[in-house]
C-alpha cells in the first residue's frame, strides 16, 4: 500500500509566506522588496505552529545609552491556550526607555505593526505590577497598558493588538517600550509588515451630511475583523496579510441573528475595480448573514452587532458585502445604522457592486463619545420599507472596525476592568484548588498504571478543579479591545446577580425558558423522564413548545456549580454551534433551580450500542460515519472557534447519536465547570474517563488539545473493539484497551480483538489506516499525536476505501501526484469534488471545508 497523503502537508503546501521572508537591508535589487519584520522577542530562530518564521530581536535594539537595559526572559509558566510557543514562550523586558527597537524600512506604503503580549510570570517579575507604554514615531499606542489586567478581563492567555501606521518612506520606524515608574514592560512579538493602502478612500461621516474623514494621514488600531456568517480565517489563509478574520456569532444583539448562508460552489465570486484580495479574501464574501426568509418578520426587526470600544475615539466601521443570491437591483435593500443613526438608508449591493458575486465595501466613521462608562458601537441593519423592494431582508458578508488617532497622535485607552463574575469566580478557584506538592506525589504513585481507587478518586478531583482553572477563555478573539460580549454585557446591568442579568447576558444567544414551561414538559420532573444522571444532576427527557423533544438537565440542589459558573456556562455554550455539537437550546434559572436545555437525541449514546447492551451491533460503517462525525465536531472545537476549546473529556458516553444517526459530541463545556465533587458521581466518573486520560498531562500538568486526541484514539479502538476502555476482570495485561490495542498492533495480532461483529466486513486496507491513526493518537508525546485534522481526513479516507475498494487506486495515485506542486493539490481537490457531486460523498479535503461551514 501506498502512503496515506498527510492533510497536514497538503495544507502547507497550499499557504505561501512570502511576506515574511526577511531581506537583509543593503541587497542590491532593482526595485528594492519591501522589508518586513517577524521577531520573537527575547528568543530564538522559531516557527510557530502556523509554520510562519519568527526571528530574534537583538540587532534591532538600540540603545541611547551605553549599553542595553533590556533582558531577554522565559515563562514561568506555559498557558495551554496559547496557540503557539513561538513567540509566547520568550519575551524581552524593558526596565528603561533608554533601549528601543529600530527598523529600517525602504517602503512607501503603510505598515502593519503587530505586537504580541503574553502576559507571565519572568525572572520572578509579577506580570501584574507591569504597566507601560508603547509608542511608534510618535504615535501614542499603548499607555499605562498592563497586559496581565487586560488578558484577565478578556480571559485571553495573550493578547494581540493591530495598528496600520502612516507609511514613513525611508527612515526607521522606532518602537519605544517605556515602562511606567518603578514598574516594567515586555513584550514577546512584535510583526513590522508592509500593508497595501487600503485606507485610501475617504470614509463617509455618520450623522454629519456630506463630510468625509480622509484616513490617509492617520494610525488606525484593528478593533475588529468578522467574517460575518462564516467561520474563522487563519492568518495564514488571509491572501499572504495574515489577519486573522472571526465569526460574527458572539457580537451579535438580541434573540432574532437571522441566518447564514453560503454562495454557490458553481458560482463565480471575483473581484472586480479596486476590490482586490488586500481589501478581504474571497472566503469572507463567500458567506453572509441576511435576515431571513420571512418579510414580515424582517420588517419587525433590526440585524444588531454591538461593539465594545473606548470612548472618545473615532471609529471607521468597514462593511464588507457580495450579493451571491439576488441578482437584480431593488430586489434586497436595507438601511445601515451605525449608533442608532442612520449611515446609509437604502443599501442595494446590486446597484454599488454592479452584479451577483462582485466583492464590494464601505466605510462609515462614527464618534463615540464617553456614556455612562459603557461605550458601544451599534452596527444595524433594516429592510428599506420606503424603497419598497421585492424582498425585505438585508445582508452583510464581513465587518472590521478601525480606531483611529485622535488629535494628540493618540490611540490608547484605559485598562478593562475585570468584570466582578471573574474576580469571583477565582477566588473561588482558590479556595478550591489543592497544593502543589500534594498533587505532584498523586500523580507520581499513578502514573505507572490503574492504581487504587482511592488514588483515583483523588485524581479525578484535581482534574476536574484543573479544568475549572483553565476557564471558558479559548472562546474569545485575541483582537478585540474588550472581548466579546461577555464583560460588556455584564457591564451594562452593573453586578451580576439574579435572573435579571443572565437574561441579558444570554438574551440573544438562547432561549429563557420558565419553571413553569420545564415543569410542564418533564410531568413535574417525573422520575419515569429521567434519562440520565450526571455529576450536574439528573437529565430528564421533555417536551418544549407542544412538541419538540428535548434533555433537560436539572442541576441538583446540592451542586456545587454557582450561578457565576452556570452563568459563564450558558455564554460559553452557546456560542458554540455545530451540526456535530450537541446544541444548548435554552436556560432556566428560576426558584435556585439551574436548568439547561439540549436538543434531544433519539439514539442516546455512542457506547450504549458498543457493548453490554441488547441493541442490534452497528455495522462498520455506521461506526466509521459516527467516528468521523465525532471528529468533526472536536475539529470545530480545536479550529472552527476562535480559539481552540479543549473538551478534556472525550469518551463513547460523550457522543450522541440523534434519530438519524448524526453523532454529536455532547458536555463539552460541562467538562469544566459542571461536575459536583461529592463522592459518587467521582467514582462514576472514574470508570469513563481513567481508561481515556492522556499520560502525558500526568507529566507535564499541561493540559492541550492533543490530549483530546489521545481519548479520541482511545473511542477508536473501542469503537473497533467494542469493549470498555478499562476491564478489571481481564487479565492484568489486557486491563486497559489503549495499552492493549497498542501491544497487539505491535504484535500483528489486532485483528484477534476486533469485534466479532463486524470483523469480516472491514476492508483490510481500510482496517490498516483505521489501527495506524488510532495507534497513532495514542502516542505517548503530544507532539507525536496528529492534529484533529488529520485524524478527520484519515477517517474519511478509510470510509471511502472501505465503500470503494476499486476506486481507491486511482484517488490514491493521484493524491500522491499532488505533493509534487501547489497547483496540483488544487486541481485533485476540486476534480475530486466535482466528481462526487452526483453522490452523498465527498472528497475528505473538500467535505471538511463544506463542513465546516455549512453551520
Ligand atoms: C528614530 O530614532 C533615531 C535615533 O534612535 C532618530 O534619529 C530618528 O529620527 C527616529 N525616527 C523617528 C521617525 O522618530
Ligand atoms: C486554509 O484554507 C484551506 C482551503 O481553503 C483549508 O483547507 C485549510 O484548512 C485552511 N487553513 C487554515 C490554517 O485555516
Ligand atoms: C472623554 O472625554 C470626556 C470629556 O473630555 C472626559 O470627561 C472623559 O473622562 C473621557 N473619557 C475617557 C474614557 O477618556
Ligand atoms: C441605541 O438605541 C438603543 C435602544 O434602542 C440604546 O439601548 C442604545 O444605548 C443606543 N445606542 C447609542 C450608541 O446611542
Ligand atoms: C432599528 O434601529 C433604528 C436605529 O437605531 C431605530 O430607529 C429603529 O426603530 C429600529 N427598528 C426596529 C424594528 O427595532
Ligand atoms: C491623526 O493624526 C494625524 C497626524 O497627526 C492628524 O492629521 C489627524 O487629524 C489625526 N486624526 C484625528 C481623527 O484626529
Ligand atoms: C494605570 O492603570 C491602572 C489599572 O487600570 C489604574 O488603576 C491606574 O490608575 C492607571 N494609572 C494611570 C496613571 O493612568
Amino acid at each position: 500500500m501506498k502512503s496515506i497523503p498527510n492533510p497536514l502537508f497538503l495544507a502547507l503546501c497550499c499557504c505561501s509566506f512570502t511576506i515574511n521572508t526577511f531581506h537583509v537591508l543593503g541587497e542590491i535589487s532593482p526595485q528594492p522588496q519591501p522589508l518586513s519584520y517577524v521577531l520573537s522577542c527575547g528568543g530564538n530562530d522559531g516557527t510557530d505552529s502556523d509554520g510562519r518564521k519568527w526571528i530574534p530581536d537583538q540587532k534591532f535594539l538600540s540603545s541611547s545609552g551605553k549599553k542595553d537595559s533590556t533582558e531577554a526572559a522565559t515563562a514561568q509558566f506555559q498557558d495551554p491556550l496559547l496557540p503557539s510557543l513561538v513567540p509566547y514562550m520568550n519575551a524581552r523586558i524593558f526596565r528603561s526607555p533608554s533601549t528601543s527597537y529600530k527598523f529600517p524600512v525602504v517602503s512607501e506604503s503603510r505598515l502593519w505593526l503587530r505586537l504580541h503580549f503574553y502576559p507571565a510570570t519572568y525572572n520572578n517579575l509579577d506580570p501584574f505590577s507591569s504597566y507601560f507604554s508603547v509608542v511608534a514615531n510618535g504615535v501614542t499606542l499603548l499607555k499605562n497598558f498592563s497586559a496581565a489586567i487586560t488578558a484577565k478581563a478578556l480571559t485571553q492567555a495573550y493578547i494581540l493588538r493591530e495598528f496600520s501606521l502612516m507609511p514613513i518612506g525611508t527612515g526607521d520606524l522606532n518602537v519605544t517600550i517605556a515602562p511606567s515608574k518603578e514598574s516594567f514592560g515586555f513584550i514577546n512579538g512584535i510583526e513590522v509588515i508592509p500593508m497595501p493602502d487600503i485606507f485610501h478612500q475617504p470614509a463617509a461621516f455618520v450623522g454629519y451630511g456630506d463630510q468625509t474623514l480622509d484616513l490617509r494621514s492617520s494610525a488606525l488600531q484593528t478593533m475588529f475583523r468578522l467574517n460575518v456568517g462564516g467561520q474563522f480565517i487563519a492568518p495564514n489563509n488571509d491572501s499572504g496579510l495574515t489577519r486573522a478574520w472571526y465569526d460574527d456569532m458572539p457580537y451579535l444583539f438580541g434573540s432574532a441573528i437571522g441566518v447564514t448562508s453560503q454562495a454557490d460552489k458553481k458560482l463565480n465570486i471575483e473581484y472586480k475595480a479596486d476590490v482586490t484580495e488586500d481589501i478581504a479574501p474571497l472566503d469572507v464574501y463567500r458567506t453572509a448573514r441576511t435576515m431571513g426568509p420571512d418579510s414580515n418578520v424582517n420588517k419587525k426587526y433590526n440585524l444588531t452587532w454591538i461593539f465594545e470600544v473606548d470612548a472618545n475615539f473615532t471609529y471607521v466601521v468597514r462593511l464588507h458585502f457580495c450579493e451571491y443570491l439576488l441578482p437584480r437591483v431593488n430586489e434586497r435593500v436595507f438601511d445601515i445604522f451605525i449608533n442608532n443613526q442612520t449611515a446609509q438608508p437604502a443599501a442595494d449591493v446590486i446597484a454599488w457592486s454592479g452584479g451577483k458575486g462582485i466583492p464590494f465595501y464601505k466605510d462609515y466613521a462614527a464618534y463615540v463619545t464617553d456614556g455612562q462608562g459603557a461605550d458601544k458601537m451599534w452596527v444595524a441593519l433594516h429592510p428599506s420599507e420606503s424603497m419598497k423592494p421585492e424582498v425585505y431582508d438585508a445582508i452583510l458578508n464581513g465587518l472590521e472596525l478601525f480606531k483611529v488617532n485622535d488629535t494628540n497622535q493618540n490611540l490608547a485607552g484605559p485598562n478593562p476592568v475585570p468584570s466582578e463574575m471573574l474576580t469571583n469566580a477565582e477566588a473561588e478557584e482558590k479556595q478550591f484548588t489543592p497544593s502543589g506538592s500534594k498533587v505532584g506525589t498523586l500523580i507520581g504513585g499513578v502514573a505507572g498504571g490503574v492504581a487504587s481507587c482511592a488514588i483515583v478518586v483523588a485524581l479525578v478531583v484535581f482534574v476536574k478543579k484543573k479544568q475549572r482553572n483553565d476557564g471558558s477563555s479559548k472562546t474569545i478573539n485575541p483582537l478585540p479591545v474588550y472581548g466579546s460580549s461577555h464583560s460588556g454585557k455584564s457591564g451594562t446591568t452593573g453586578k451580576p446577580h439574579g435572573g435579571s442579568h443572565l437574561m441579558n447576558l444570554a438574551a440573544g444567544l438562547c432561549r429563557h425558558f420558565s419553571l413553569s414551561d420545564i415543569k410542564s414538559g418533564t410531568k413535574n420532573f417525573n422520575e419515569s423522564h429521567v434519562i440520565g444522571v450526571g455529576g450536574f444532576g439528573k437529565v430528564y427527557k421533555g417536551t418544549i413548545d407542544g412538541g419538540t423533544k428535548v434533555a433537560i438537565k436539572r442541576s441538583n440542589p446540592s451542586s456545587e456549580q454557582g450561578v457565576h459558573e452556570f452563568q459563564t456556562e450558558i455564554e460559553m455554550l452557546s456560542k458554540l454551534r455545530h451540526r456535530h455539537l450537541v446544541s444548548l437550546i435554552g436556560f432556566c434559572e428560576e426558584d435556585g433551580e439551574m436548568i439547561l436545555v439540549y436538543d434531544y437525541m433519539a439514539n442516546g449514546t455512542l457506547r450504549e450500542h458498543l457493548y453490554h447492551t441488547n441493541k442490534p451491533p452497528l455495522s462498520w460503517k455506521q461506526r466509521l460515519e459516527i467516528c468521523i462525525g465525532a471528529a468533526r465536531g472536536l475539529h470545530y472545537l480545536h479550529t472552527g472557534a476562535r480559539h481552540t476549546i479543549i473538551h478534556r473529556d472525550v469518551k463513547t458516553t460523550n457522543i450522541l447519536l440523534d434519530e438519524n444517526w448524526v453523532a454529536k459530541v455532547s458536555d463539552f463545556g460541562l467538562s469544566k465547570t459542571g461536575s459536583t465533587l461529592d463522592e459518587t458521581h467521582v467514582s462514576t466518573m472514574v470508570k469513563g474517563s481513567f481508561g481515556y486520560l492522556d499520560p502525558e498531562y500526568f507529566r507535564r500538568q499541561q493540559l492541550t488539545e492533543k490530549s483530546d486526541i489521545y481519548s479520541f484514539g482511545v473511542v477508536l479502538f473501542e469503537v473497533l473493539c467494542a469493549r470498555p476502555v478499562l476491564d478489571s476482570s481481564l487479565p492484568k495485561e489486557q486491563v486497559s484497551l489503549a495499552d492493549y490495542a497498542q501491544h497487539c498492533q505491535r504484535k500483528g495480532t489486532l485483528h484477534q480483538i476486533i469485534d466479532p461483529h463486524i470483523k469480516e466486513k472491514i476492508n483490510p486496507e481500510c482496517l490498516k489506516i483505521y489501527a495506524e491513526v488510532a495507534g497513532k493518537c495514542l502516542s505517548d508525546q503530544g507532539i507525536d499525536r496528529p492534529s484533529i485534522g488529520d485524524v478527520l481526513w484519515n477517517l474519511e479516507f478509510c470510509l471511502q476505501l472501505q465503500e470503494n475498494p476499486g476506486g481507491v487506486q486511482v484517488a490514491e495515485d493521484k493524491a500522491n501526484d499532488a505533493y509534487d506542486t501547489h497547483t496540483a493539490t488544487i486541481s485533485i481537490d476540486e476534480e475530486m469534488a466535482n466528481k462526487e457531486v452526483g453522490s452523498n460523498r465527498m472528497n475528505p479535503v473538500f467535505s471538511m471545508l463544506v463542513d465546516a461551514k455549512g453551520r
